[in-house]
C-alpha cells in the first residue's frame, strides 16, 4: 500500500490520515507545526497541506533523511522549536472523545517536564508501554516490551518542555538502531518529571498502522459520523469552531467539496447545524 506514497495519505474513511493528527493539535489550540517527512514523500504533503492559511494555521516542513527514530525529530525541529515548549503527535494516531479539546488545552500549558497518555488496549507488546504505582505516578516505560508489565499503552501523542531538545541530542541509539520517544520519556521519568493522563474508556484511540487497524479506524469513523452527523478530524470544521476562519472562507471549502458527503456536512455546519 504505501510502495508509491506515504502511509500518513492513506485514508482514514474520508479524509488523509494526517488530517487526523493534524485535527489533534489543533484540538489543543496549536496553529505553528513542523510537518516532518521523507525527502521523497514532502512535495506530496506540501501539495495536501500548503502553508496552512486555509484553516488559519500555518506550516512548515522538514525532512528526515533517514529512518532514525521518532525522538529525532526534534533534533530536526530545534530551530522551528527557538526554545519553546512543544508538542509531538504521530501521523498514524486518531484520537476522538467527548471534551478531547479541553482536556488537550489543559495539558497543552507549559509546565516543567513532559506529559504523555495512557490508553488501556488488549494487545499492549505493539506499543510503548507504562506502569503505574498505587498512586498513579509513572514507574516504568518500555518500548514494544516482549512481556508487557500492564495494558498501558502510550500513545502517539506527547506534550514536553524546552528541554526536550537537549534531551533529545542525549539519546544513544536503541537495539533496532533508532532514537526512540520511549528513551526520551525515560529521561523524563528518571528527573521525576513525566506526567501521565490516563484517558478512560469514553475515548476512542487507534494507531492505524497495520492492515487491521487501519481499517478499524475507518469503520469507526464511517459508524460515527454516519449516525451523528458530525464530522471527525475536519480541519475545516475545527478552523470555523475556533474563529481561525470566517464563514465566507468556509463557503470556499464547501464549494469545493460540494459533491461529497464531506461537503454536504460541511455546508449543514455553515448554516448553524
Ligand atoms: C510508536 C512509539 C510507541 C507508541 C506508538 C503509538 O510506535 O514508538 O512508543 O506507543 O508509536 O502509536 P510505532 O507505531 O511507530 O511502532
Amino acid at each position: 500500500m504505501t510502495l508509491v506514497t506515504s502511509k500518513q495519505l492513506l485514508p482514514i474513511y474520508d479524509k488523509p490520515m494526517i488530517y487526523y493528527s493534524l485535527a489533534t493539535l489543533m484540538l489543543a489550540g496549536i496553529r505553528e507545526i513542523l510537518v516532518i517527512t521523507t525527502p521523497k514523500e514532502q512535495e506530496h504533503f506540501k501539495a495536501l497541506l500548503g502553508d496552512g492559511a486555509q484553516w488559519g494555521i500555518q506550516f512548515d516542513y522538514a525532512i528526515q533523511p533517514n529512518p532514525e527514530g521518532l525522538a529525532q525529530a526534534f533534533v530536526i525541529a530545534e530551530k522551528f522549536l527557538g526554545g519553546c515548549p512543544s508538542c509531538l503527535v504521530l501521523g498514524d494516531n486518531l484520537l476522538y472523545g467527548d471534551g478531547l479539546s479541553a482536556e488537550l488545552k489543559k495539558v497543552a500549558q507549559p509546565a516543567a517536564g513532559a506529559t504523555v497518555f495512557g490508553y488501556r488496549v488488549e494487545d499492549p507488546g505493539r506499543y510503548g508501554v507504562i506502569t503505574f504505582d498505587s498512586d498513579g505516578c509513572a514507574t516504568s516505560i518500555e518500548e514494544k516490551p516482549a512481556q508487557p508489565r500492564s495494558n498501558w499503552a502510550v500513545i502517539g501523542l506527547y506534550f514536553y518542555d524546552e528541554t526536550v531538545v537537549e534531551r533529545a541530542k542525549g539519546l544513544k541509539r536503541s537495539k533496532r538502531d533508532e532514537y526512540e520517544i520511549t528513551d526520551l520519556n525515560r529521561s523524563y521519568l528518571d528527573d521525576g518529571l513525566l506526567r501521565v493522563e490516563r484517558l478512560g474508556r469514553g475515548y476512542a484511540w487507534f494507531d492505524a498502522g497495520t492492515h487491521a487497524a487501519l481499517l478499524e479506524a475507518g469503520e469507526f469513523v464511517h459508524v460515527l459520523q454516519r449516525r451523528q452527523g458530525h464530522l471527525i478530524a475536519s480541519p475545516e470544521e475545527i478552523s470555523f469552531s475556533a474563529g481561525w476562519i470566517t464563514a465566507a472562507d468556509l463557503a470556499k471549502h464547501c464549494e469545493r467539496f460540494k459533491n461529497t458527503e464531506y461537503g454536504r456536512k460541511l455546508a449543514a455546519l455553515g448554516q448553524g447545524a
